[in-house]
């Protein structure tokens, strides 16, 4: 969700007022997902490497994000999102967060119309070290054999989604910037110019119709 700072910047406002016109971008993109018929919506909310911001800053982002799982989490709930996070859990990120995160989880987690995942204090590399880690201690207990893809898929934040199918960065940006790294192999990619704040169903729905004009070959000819 990229570009919220800028934003804020063209209206002469400050940053986090870009965060909360970020907000309501999320929750019309939510909506055009479920049009859509969307089974998975990862969105990237704050990375491993976001702690490096100005401390007034990463303090509002925490805060603003337990404060928005409060206000509308009974509103995902009731549109039948289940919401999960990835990323790591521990400290720095403060325990008031971890546990409405984990409330929101448990409350939403028989729903099955659509599964919005948070990308939070999430970094693609981080991800696969503590794969990485956790193969190594089921070795050593005994518990695996061989690695292979299928094992190491099985130790990743949330092994049960999907492949990325189509990867959207706004603001125009052309990076992966440490997001979905095992994931995205043969993600589609989307770049667009719209920053966060401006980004809506609309939106969306013009780079599904972009996804599914490409070709997509997954090595083969
Ligand atoms: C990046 O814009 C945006 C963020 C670091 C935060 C986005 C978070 C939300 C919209 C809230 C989502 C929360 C939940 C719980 C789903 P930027 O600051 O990097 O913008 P810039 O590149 O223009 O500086």
């Amino acid at each position: 969700m990229d570009g919220n700072g800028r934003w804020a910047e063209r209206q002469g406002l400050p940053r986090n007022a870009g965060h909360e016109a970020g907000e309501t971008a999320l929750f019309d993109t939510v909506e055009g997902a479920l049009e859509l018929g969307l089974q998975w919506l990862t969105v990237y909310a704050f990375s491993t490497e976001n702690w490096k911001r100005p401390p007034a800053e990463v303090r509002f982002l925490m805060g603003f994000n337990r404060d928005l799982l409060l206000r509308r989490g009974d509103e995902l709930h009731q549109r039948g999102v289940r919401v999960r996070f990835i990323g790591r859990r521990g400290r720095p990120v403060p325990q008031r967060l971890v546990d409405m995160i984990e409330a929101t989880e448990a409350k939403t987690a028989r729903n099955t119309r659509m599964t919005l995942q948070v990308a939070f204090n999430y970094g693609g590399r981080a991800e696969l070290v503590d794969a990485a880690q956790r193969i190594a201690e089921d070795a050593a207990a005994g518990k695996l054999g061989r690695v292979t893809e299928k094992s190491i898929q099985a130790r990743m934040y949330q092994p049960e989604a999907p492949d990325v199918d189509l990867l959207i960065r706004t603001s125009g940006e052309q990076r992966l910037s440490n997001f979905l790294l095992w994931e995205a192999a043969y993600a589609e990619m989307v770049f667009t110019e719209t920053l966060w704040p401006d980004f809506n169903r609309q939106e969306l729905r013009a780079a599904v119709t972009e996804f599914q004009s490409r070709q997509r070959r997954f090595g083969r000819v």
